[in-house]
């Protein structure tokens, strides 16, 4: 999809893939991995529920969409809340973020990265985000899952071997967990839920 796609989707609603709330995995795998609050980044935020959530936790974050609707939402919200922690800035990654000094401490992508096998982009994307990662940073990624997926459309499904194929030779997978987007929703699409770092 283009920019100028993107953007149209959620200019006319509430598009197909919005959460409704943040990312419903972001809470365990904050705790399960023991990220504590630094800097981080949310690639592809849409209208930005997920980054306001790390704002929440303590992060200061910065949420990067293509989308300007979407960016002006999650500013509104941001206005709102009165959250001054998170910055919401319209870009294209990899191309228009650059590294924090100290790299990010925590980056993430709710149904971003799976969209890419596509346009074969993957690796020139985990390039990038081993770059942005601070030293002991984590990024975590919610993908569509080939294995039970009951319906052709949405976005490209990968299988378990796809996934590690585009993680490992870059990056260490600490975890690699078959799962749901929605993990109350029985009936909602099957995801994996991705777990690395750079590689050693
Ligand atoms: C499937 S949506 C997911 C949005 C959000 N993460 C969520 O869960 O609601 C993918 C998002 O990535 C954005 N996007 C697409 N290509 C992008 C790029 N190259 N750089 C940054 N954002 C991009 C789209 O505008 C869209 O908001």
């Amino acid at each position: 999809m283009s920019e100028r796609d993107w953007d149209e989707s959620y200019r006319k609603g509430v598009p197909p893939w919005d959460p409704g709330d943040y990312d419903a995995h972001l809470p365990r795998v904050l705790a399960d991995h023991r990220i504590v609050p630094g800097r981080a980044l949310d690639i592809g935020c849409g209208e930005g529920k997920s980054a306001l959530y790390l704002a929440g936790y303590g992060f200061t974050c910065t949420g990067i969409d293509v989308a300007p609707s979407a960016i002006e939402t999650a500013k509104s919200r941001a206005a709102e809340s009165g959250i001054l922690a998170c910055d919401f800035r319209v870009g294209s990654f990899p191309e228009d973020v650059d590294r924090p000094d100290d790299g990010y401490d925590f980056i993430m992508d709710r149904g971003l990265f799976h969209i890419l096998r596509e346009s074969t982009d993957t690796g020139r994307y985990l390039d990038k985000v081993c770059e942005l990662l601070a030293p002991n940073g984590v990024y975590y990624t919610l993908m569509a899952k080939l294995e039970g997926a009951t319906n052709g459309g949405g976005p490209p499904k990968w299988t378990e071997n796809e996934v590690r194929a585009a993680f490992e030779p870059k990056m260490q997978v600490r975890e690699l967990r078959a799962d749901r987007f929605f993990p109350r929703d029985p009936d909602s699409m099957p995801g994996w839920v991705v777990v690395a770092g750079a590689a050693e």
